[in-house]
């Protein structure tokens, strides 16, 4: 097929630059798997960001929840951090999110040049009702926000942006059509996001999905559905992946922007408890059912929506039907506690090895 010739070609040059054979990249398609580091070297994207994390994971983008303490928190912690531009509002709020994190994270690596702290992202949701994203890829432009993470339509006005200023765009995808469309739009990555993810969600098997895009993508792979643990982190590498995408894990923490019942409900609650249902935003994604209950509705029992109810603009926060209506994965089951960021990742950190040890 004509249009994944770029990414076999792209795998030729991958051995090559392994083998030591290749050394430079001036090809549009193999800068998009290839960079130069500050001491002129060229690395892999994947080996690039890895060499600052102490575990290949990237805390998701939640609207709402993720603010700048978290995504601090998550950084200094050895894992990107992300934040969805639409949290910060009004829109003016949106640079002076990224003068906090940027000077945060630019201090703590002056301070310690030898600690593993991550770069961060900021996820654009690429969709006409979206009425601030020229503004706020204009503010991720001027900061060289490191990654940028679209979700929902073709990134294509992200990927001209980032590529202007040296930043890098990985595309939320839910199947094999969406990946081929992301990869045509010049993205450097794929985020893969399967059965039981929190917030909009795919249907797919991570072990279908996975390895029907790995047949024609080998550029960094991001693996998201339910993942909450150290093992699961490394069965997604197992998989196939590069990097694990955990959301949910993270509503529990005591950075999160929820209240405490939110955090408290996703301690007390387990698979069977997350409905996947298209009423609240147009689009199907997992909602914790006690929630969907405290509003006074029947999660057995939920009518359709129609895809001509989802918004994303600047006024989104003002539609307070569905404001206490929760989103999180299935994963929840693995979450018994609310703890500080730091904590969380430790313990991941603990299960990876553990999880290693016994392999
Ligand atoms: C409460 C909540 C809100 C979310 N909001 C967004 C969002 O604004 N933009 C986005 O790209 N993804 C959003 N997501 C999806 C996550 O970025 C990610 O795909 C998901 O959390 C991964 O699955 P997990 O929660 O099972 O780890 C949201 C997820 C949750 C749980």
């Amino acid at each position: 097929m004509a249009r994944r010739s770029p990414e076999i070609r792209c795998r030729a040059y991958h051995a090559a630059f392994r083998s030591g054979i290749l050394h430079a990249a001036n090809d549009r398609s193999i800068s998009r798997c290839y960079f130069e580091n500050n001491k002129g070297v060229f690395m892999s994207l994947v080996d690039q960001l890895k060499a600052s994390m102490r575990l290949p994971v990237i805390g998701s983008p939640m609207f709402i929840l993720s603010n700048p303490d978290l995504v601090i928190a998550q950084c200094m912690s050895g894992v990107i951090g992300s934040f969805p531009a639409l949290n910060a509002r009004p829109a003016e709020e949106l640079p002076v999110w990224l003068e906090k994190i940027t000077n945060t994270l630019d201090e703590a690596r002056k301070a310690d040049p030898e600690a593993k702290i991550a770069p961060f992202a900021v996820n654009q949701i690429v969709h006409a009702s979206n009425d601030r994203l020229d503004h706020d890829l204009k503010a991720c432009a001027d900061f060289k926000v490191p990654l940028m993470i679209t979700s929902l339509r073709a990134p294509h006005p992200a990927v001209e942006v980032a590529k202007d200023y040296g930043g890098h765009v990985f595309h939320d995808v839910i199947s094999v059509r969406h990946a081929e469309k992301a990869i045509e739009a010049g993205v450097d990555g794929l985020i893969v996001v399967c059965a039981g993810a929190g917030g909009h969600a795919g249907t797919l098997s991570p072990f279908a999905l996975v390895s029907e895009i790995r047949q024609f993508w080998d550029g960094p792979l991001i693996l998201s559905g339910a993942i909450t643990r150290g093992e699961h982190i490394l069965a997604a590498q197992a998989m196939g992946a590069d990097f694990a995408y955990m959301g949910t894990r993270f509503i529990a923490s005591t950075e999160a922007n929820a209240v405490e019942g939110y955090k408290e409900m996703v301690t007390s609650s387990s698979a069977k408890d997350v409905v996947y249902t298209n009423l609240f935003t147009g689009v199907h994604g997992n909602y914790l059912g006690g929630s969907i209950t405290n509003a006074g509705l029947d999660p057995t029992d939920l009518p359709e929506s129609g895809k001509d109810a989802m918004t994303f603009g600047s006024d989104r926060e003002k539609k307070k039907a569905w404001k206490d209506i929760w989103g999180a994965g299935q994963g929840v089951g693995s979450i018994d506690s609310i703890l500080p960021t730091a904590e969380i990742v430790d313990r991941l950190d603990n299960e990876y090895r553990a999880a290693l040890g016994r392999l």
